[in-house]
């Protein structure tokens, strides 16, 4: 088709995407092509701006190694990450779900630990913290045998992958639950940490004058066969930025129940005050167990 105006470059687009033999490829591809070329239309883009656009995209993926996921975090930057999982749970959106964003520092291997254990790897700061978690169905039912990977940053605001301070899988472990449904473990209490701001989602942060804060979370991952696979954060509600997550992660059904306590603790003779405990109970959904690809190694 020879274009004669500006109109006709869509129609011709539309059709090209057309012949796609997966349906839903061909779905997504009509929409996409439909929705961009609104979008062109609706911002009216310049030349020098489209310009501008395609050498942000191709330095997000030159950002993106083993170690980084600048892709993944300009996703949740947008608000995109939250919305994809909210319109994929809780009934497609309309009721309250456990399920939240799987974010750019999941790691595969995470070492195994006995339910009791600990998952600090290396000299830590921060006050003890006692986690104890139930896994459940739909139906309040324990979901025995589950494998689960929790990780968290450190209090310094890195991921162990992110500083060469902290031993390999600090702050991370892969726990059983037992007959009951249960997994506990001692870590230390995390505080909130601000998202990688040396790259483009840095840059965009800056220009509209937004912190670049996430509040304390702890993260899970848990697979159980017949059961879709649970991706999880915890949130603190003390933490200060909890109403102005960067990533727009934070949902009420997230919401930890993060206790202080100001005595020693009654059976660890090593834990003066201030220690935390978390008692958190994890909803899982019928599904398929698919694990998501990690985004770094
Ligand atoms: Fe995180």
């Amino acid at each position: 088709m020879i274009n004669n105006r500006q109109e006709d470059v869509t129609v011709a687009a539309i059709a090209a995407m057309e012949p796609t033999t997966d349906p839903r490829l061909r779905e997504i591809m009509v929409s996409l092509i439909k929705h961009l070329h609104g979008f062109i239309r609706d911002t009216r883009l310049t030349e020098a701006e489209f310009r501008e656009a395609t050498t942000i995209l191709g330095e997000i993926g030159k950002l993106s190694t083993d170690t980084h996921n600048e892709m993944v975090l300009m996703a949740g930057s947008l608000g995109v990450s939250s919305l994809v999982c909210l319109l994929n749970n809780g009934d497609h959106g309309n009721t309250e779900t456990a399920q939240s964003l799987l974010g750019p520092f999941w790691r595969l291997h995470s070492p195994r630990v006995e339910n009791g254990g600990t998952i600090v790897r290396s000299k830590t700061s921060g006050a003890p913290l006692f986690v104890n978690a139930r896994v459940v169905d739909h139906a309040g039912n324990p979901v025995v045998g589950a494998e689960v990977d929790v990780w968290h940053a450190s209090p310094d605001g890195l991921y162990e992958n992110q500083d060469p301070g902290q031993a390999e899988m600090n702050l991370r472990g892969k726990f059983t639950t037992d007959a009951g449904g249960c997994f506990w473990f001692r870590t230390v209490m995390m505080t909130g940490y601000p998202i990688p701001t040396d790259g483009v989602v840095g840059r965009l942060l800056k220009l509209q004058d937004r912190h670049p804060f996430r509040p304390a979370h702890l993260h899970a991952l848990i697979f159980k066969p017949g059961f879709k696979v649970l991706i999880s954060q915890v949130y603190d509600p003390a933490d200060p930025n909890i109403e102005t997550d960067a990533q727009f992660g934070v949902t009420e059904a997230l919401l930890g129940n993060f206790v202080r306590h100001e005595a020693p603790h009654p059976t660890e003779p090593d834990v003066g005050a201030p220690w935390y405990s978390l008692d958190h109970v994890y909803k899982m959904e019928a599904g398929e167990a698919m694990l998501p690809r990690p985004p770094i190694k």
